[in-house]
This record gives structure tokens, C-alpha cells and sequence, in this order.
């Protein structure tokens, strides 16, 4: 048993989220926490919204409320999509707790006291017709690397490289097309050449990355430049430096504050949990969490900034650097083991895009499909290794063709001939098992191994399609020993043993589909006969903040109950009763519904 950190990616409450968003960060990090419970580790699952900086700022302006009401609104929009799709957090916060200030403005202090952050008097933009700040995410030009030009002033999505509006070529407002004025303004940068060696040699220790992100992350190091992490924008947390405090016009950039999320997290969970100091089990680099592993889940334009800047801060807070220097208050940090980042999904060919309406709300998708179908989906045909495009027609024959046809039908059929046949779960006959049977029982069995091993590598695609291809096993023998033939009195005791068989496969199946299948996976144990948790579901819990600041909705849950990633001999006598069926047959004109409310 070990310590395994669960970091996944805060969105941004700025609007609701939708399938690509989940299917990036939420149901993977998701999958990957409740196997590793079942396998016996410590989990800490956390993460929360990402609350401040501009791109709160713009989307308060456009609805004409204050950043915070948008963000308060969002939150709650957020915590109730991702508890509709039963992702299991320890503790899903927002960055706006009176904690997430204190923790951040700690680490800040303590890399400026090590001397890894550094003032300097740059060029910002401002709008020339509102006099305005206008944000780098703002401003696009032609990318000076590489020639793109749809190029951003923070990042350029084509070769992927950190950017400064100053040196886009071209530069032009999103808001409105106008040439940027650039004047002089004071900020904090984050040293980033006095940590690249630390962050090359951790970087060069890593193991089992997906090799494009590791090779990505590499690259990154070739060119670091010191990075600003202070903005002028009066939405965000203060800077805790003598003369900066207080001044209502410079804020801590968003990134810097969202990094450090997963950090506070986990500090509020502990002191929410009664142990104040239970988070070094996952984060302290002495005795203390040296067994610990943290895992980061995300979508790949993220990348950068958890395998180059937070690791930056880690070193640099920890006195690691060319510097050197002295770990801050909370002692010496645990650098990530793994970032593991996934591609993009697409929707029936295109880009995701709210503005465009080519987009399927969380909330708008639940309300029309079970959470497991998409869940399932995600999983089998997501975005692990390879940008993936969802389309309504594959959505029909994942789900009609294979969890239906194939899972629920295993599960309806043995359950509904046992209950019609014995009203309980039989007994093997005295003649014993057969190769056959013995073979689809070893088949099962098998598979806890090679599907938690994939599971563990973050090889989730695999994962499931080893356990379909068990379920396919199932139901072939099934299909082979024809039981329902076998109704005459002497031949009852043979239909008896297939039937014992069957429902033990449908039970290891059923913890095998757990991490990917919770909900589902609680009806079918139910319907085996079972009782308590068998896959623990997230909670919405109202908290007040923990010193003093607004209320606000969390989601939390019981985790140390459900089922271990183990076979489990079912129960002979368990009562049966006739099944209902756990997953619903789709019609196939919802494609043609779904692809008129897209507007296709
Ligand atoms: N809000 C960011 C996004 O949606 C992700 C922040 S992840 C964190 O792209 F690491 F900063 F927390
Ligand atoms: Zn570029």
C-alpha cells in the first residue's frame, strides 16, 4: 500500500463544461482513483474551480455581473455535473477559500525569499480606446517561432511554446481588432533559467510517461525564459510583498494560483478531516510521504504547466535551484511522479466551441443519457494517446452494440435464468466443474491482473477492452452450454453449475467495470444479491470556509468503503429476484435529434 495523489485539472468556472472538458481531466483521473482504492492504496483525490484571472474577468464582463457572482454561479454548475458523473474527489474546492490565498502567498514568499522570483519592468498592452489592460489571452498576432497565425500572447496552440503579447508580430485585439499599446508596467517573474537544471535532472528520472508529453516537457527546457507571474487585473490573489499588498491593481497570475491548488487542496481536506498535518503523507519529500506518488491528469495544453512551472515552484519553494536556498513553512515539496496528459476530443469533426454551439453541456448530456454510458464511451473511445472525435452515431453503437448487447445482456441473462430457475444463486453439482467451466473462471480471474496493470499505466483503453473481451468470454460460454435447454429434472443440477459459473463471472466482471462503471456496477451487485456500498459515490456537502470567508458547496465522500479489486466466491442460497435491466437500449433517432439540436 501506498500514498497516491490524485491531482486533476481545475476548471475553469466560467461557464458549464462539456464532454471534452470530462473526458480530458474527469472520468481518467476518476478511473485511475478508484482502482488504486480497490487495490488497496491511500488515495487523495483533489481539485476544484479554477476561479480567478481573465478569463473570469472577460466572462464577468459579457454577463455583466462581478467576477465573483460568476464564479459562485459556476462552482456550484460545476460540483453538480461532476458529482452527476460520479467522480470521486477526496475534496473538490475552489480557489477562492480564504486557505487557497494562504497557501499561495506562502509559496510565493517562500520562492521570493529563496530568490527565485525577481521584479522587473516590462511592456504590458493596454486598449487604446478604453485605456484597459488588456489580457494576454486577448491579444493575437503570428507566433515568432513558428509562423502560425492565429498565435495567442500567452501560448501558441500550433507548436505549443509560451508567449509574450510583446513579441507576437502583428498584434491584434480578440475584443475588438485594434493594435495593442504596449507601456511600461512592474511585475514579478518566476526565475525560471535558475531552476532549469534542477528541472532537467528530475525530468530526466522520469519513468512511464506517455512519450510525446515527456518528450514535449524535455523540449520545454531548452528555452526557458524568466516568467511573469504577477498581472494587472484586480481579480486574483494579492501579492503578500511590503508595497504590493494592498494595491488593488496587481493580482498573482491565475496559473500561478491554480498550480498551487492541488496543494491547498489537500491541506483544506486534512484540515477538514480533523489531522492538520494527514497532507505530508502525500506530500512531504522527507520520511514522512517518501512512499507517496502524485499523478497529474489533464488536457495536453496544460502540459506546460504542470510538468515545467509547477515543478518550478516545487524546486524553487523547496530551496532546490541554482539558488539554493531553504524549504518555506510547509517544509520540503513531493515533485510529480507522472503528468498524465490526454489529447483532445473533438465533436463529429470539429473543435469543441461554446461560442459556435458545437457542444454538449455535462449537464444537457445527463440529462438525456446514464452517466455510465458516457463514462463507458470515454473510456473505450476517448482521448488517451491520440486526439479522438466523439460523433453521435458511435455513442449509439458503443453503447447499444457493447454495453448493452454485450455486458447488460451477460448480466440480465444470468441473473433472470437463475432467479426463473433456483429463485437463488445454485450450488456447483456434485459432478464438479468442467474445463469449460474452469476455463471462463480462470479467463475472469485472470483479468484483475492484466486490467489493473493497465489501469495503473494510465492504459485505460486497453483496460476496458480486456474486460469486455472477458464479458465476450462469458457470454460465449454462455452461447456454448446453452443452460435454458437443460430443463428436464436430471439435467437440472448441470444447468445448476453453468449458472453458478456465469453469476461468478458476472460478479468479477462487475469489480473489473467498477473504476469505469460505478454506477451501474452498485445495481448489478444489488442484483446479485448484494447489500452496502459496492462503488462509493461522491457527496455534495454545503461548507462553511475554514477561516471565515463565504460558504460554498464541496464534494467529498466515504472512499474507504466498496468493493476490493479482488474475486469474491458468491454466495450459494443468495435469494435472486428477477432483474431489471441495468443499461438502457438507445433508439437510433437520438442521432438524428442530437445532430439537429448541434445545428448540423
Ligand atoms: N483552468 C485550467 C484550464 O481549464 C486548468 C487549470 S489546472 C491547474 O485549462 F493546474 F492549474 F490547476
Ligand atoms: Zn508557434
Amino acid at each position: 500500500m501506498s500514498h497516491v495523489l490524485a491531482a486533476v485539472a481545475w476548471p475553469y468556472a466560467n461557464g458549464p463544461r462539456h464532454i471534452g472538458h470530462v473526458s480530458g481531466f474527469g472520468v481518467p483521473s476518476d478511473v485511475f482513483s478508484r482502482y488504486m482504492r480497490m487495490a488497496g492504496h491511500d488515495v487523495l483525490m483533489v481539485s476544484g474551480t479554477d476561479e480567478h484571472g481573465t478569463p473570469i474577468q472577460v466572462q464577468a464582463d459579457n454577463e455583466g455581473v462581478t467576477p465573483r457572482e460568476l464564479a459562485d454561479r459556476y462552482n456550484r454548475v460545476i460540483v453538480e455535473d461532476l458529482a452527476g458523473l460520479g467522480l470521486s474527489y477526496d475534496l473538490f474546492t475552489r480557489t477562492t477559500t480564504r486557505n487557497h490565498y494562504a497557501v499561495v502567498q506562502d509559496v510565493f514568499e517562500g520562492l521570493h525569499r529563496n530568490g527565485y522570483i525577481v521584479a522587473k519592468t516590462t511592456l504590458g498592452a493596454i486598449s487604446p480606446s478604453t485605456g484597459r489592460t488588456l489580457p494576454d489571452r486577448y491579444i493575437e498576432g503570428t507566433c515568432p517561432i513558428c509562423g502560425y497565425d492565429g498565435a495567442r500572447g500567452d501560448q501558441c496552440d500550433n507548436c505549443g511554446n509560451q508567449l509574450d503579447p510583446v513579441d507576437l508580430v502583428n498584434p491584434r485585439s480578440k475584443i475588438n481588432g485594434e493594435t495593442p499599446q504596449f507601456v511600461e508596467t512592474e511585475h514579478f517573474f518566476l526565475d525560471l533559467p535558475a531552476l532549469a537544471e534542477a528541472l532537467g535532472r528530475w525530468l530526466d528520472t522520469r519513468e512511464g510517461w506517455r512519450p510525446n508529453v515527456l518528450r514535449f516537457s524535455k523540449n520545454l527546457l531548452d528555452d526557458l525564459q524568466p516568467r511573469a507571474i504577477t498581472r494587472d487585473l484586480e481579480w486574483g490573489v494579492p501579492i503578500p510583498l511590503e508595497g504590493w499588498r494592498d494595491r488593488a491593481d496587481k493580482r498573482i497570475y491565475v496559473w500561478f494560483d491554480a498550480v498551487i491548488g492541488y496543494l491547498s487542496a489537500s491541506i483544506e481536506w486534512a484540515r477538514r478531516s480533523g489531522d492538520p498535518d494527514a497532507w505530508r503523507r502525500w506530500w512531504a519529500a522527507d520520511a514522512e510521504g517518501k512512499d507517496a506518488r502524485g499523478y497529474y491528469f489533464m488536457g495536453k495544453d496544460n502540459i506546460v504547466f504542470h510538468s515545467v512551472i509547477w515543478p518550478a515552484l516545487l524546486l524553487g519553494y523547496s530551496g532546490e535551484g541554482d539558488r539554493d536556498g531553504d524549504p518555506g513553512d510547509l517544509g520540503r515539496l513531493n515533485l510529480p511522479t507522472e503528468v498524465v496528459s490526454s489529447e483532445y476530443l473533438t465533436m463529429e469533426g470539429r473543435k469543441f466551441s461554446s461560442s459556435r454551439r458545437v457542444v454538449i453541456y455535462v449537464r444537457d448530456f445527463l440529462a438525456r443519457y446514464d452517466a455510465d454510458a458516457l463514462r463507458y464511451f470515454i473510456a473505450a473511445a476517448g482521448p488517451e494517446s491520440n486526439d479522438t472525435d466523439f460523433t453521435w452515431a458511435e455513442f449509439l453503437r458503443r453503447n447499444n452494440d457493447e454495453l448493452v448487447a454485450g455486458w447488460g445482456n451477460l448480466v440480465n441473462r444470468s441473473i433472470s435464468m437463475a432467479a426463473k430457475n433456483f429463485g437463488a444463486i445454485p450450488p456447483v453439482d456434485p459432478a464438479g466443474l468442467t474445463d469449460a467451466d474452469r476455463a471462463l473462471l480462470d479467463t475472469v480471474r485472470a483479468a484483475f491482473a492484466t486490467v489493473g496493470d493497465l489501469i495503473s499505466k494510465h492504459r485505460q483503453k486497453a483496460a476496458i477492452a480486456e474486460a469486455m473481451r472477458a464479458v465476450a468470454e462469458a457470454n460465449k460460454y454462455l452461447s456454448d452450454q446453452t443452460p435454458w435447454k437443460l430443463k428436464g429434472e436430471d439435467e437440472k443440477p448441470r444447468m445448476g453449475t453453468i449458472l453458478h459459473v456465469a453469476l461468478q463471472a458476472v460478479s468479477d466482471l462487475n469489480t473489473l467495470l467498477t473504476p469505469f462503471l460505478p454506477h451501474s456496477a452498485q445495481k448489478v451487485h444489488e442484483q446479485l444479491g448484494g447489500t452496502g456500498v459496492h462503488a462509493p459515490m461522491p457527496q455534495i456537502v454545503e461548507v462553511e470556509d475554514l477561516d471565515g470567508g463565504p460558504a460554498y458547496p464541496v464534494l467529498t465522500g466515504d472512499y474507504s468503503v466498496g468493493a476490493r479489486w479482488e474475486s469474491v466466491p458468491v454466495e450459494v442460497g443468495r435469494p435472486l429476484a428477477p432483474p431489471k435491466p441495468v443499461f438502457r437500449k438507445l433508439d437510433p433517432s437520438i442521432v438524428d435529434e442530437e445532430l439537429e439540436r448541434l445545428g448540423a
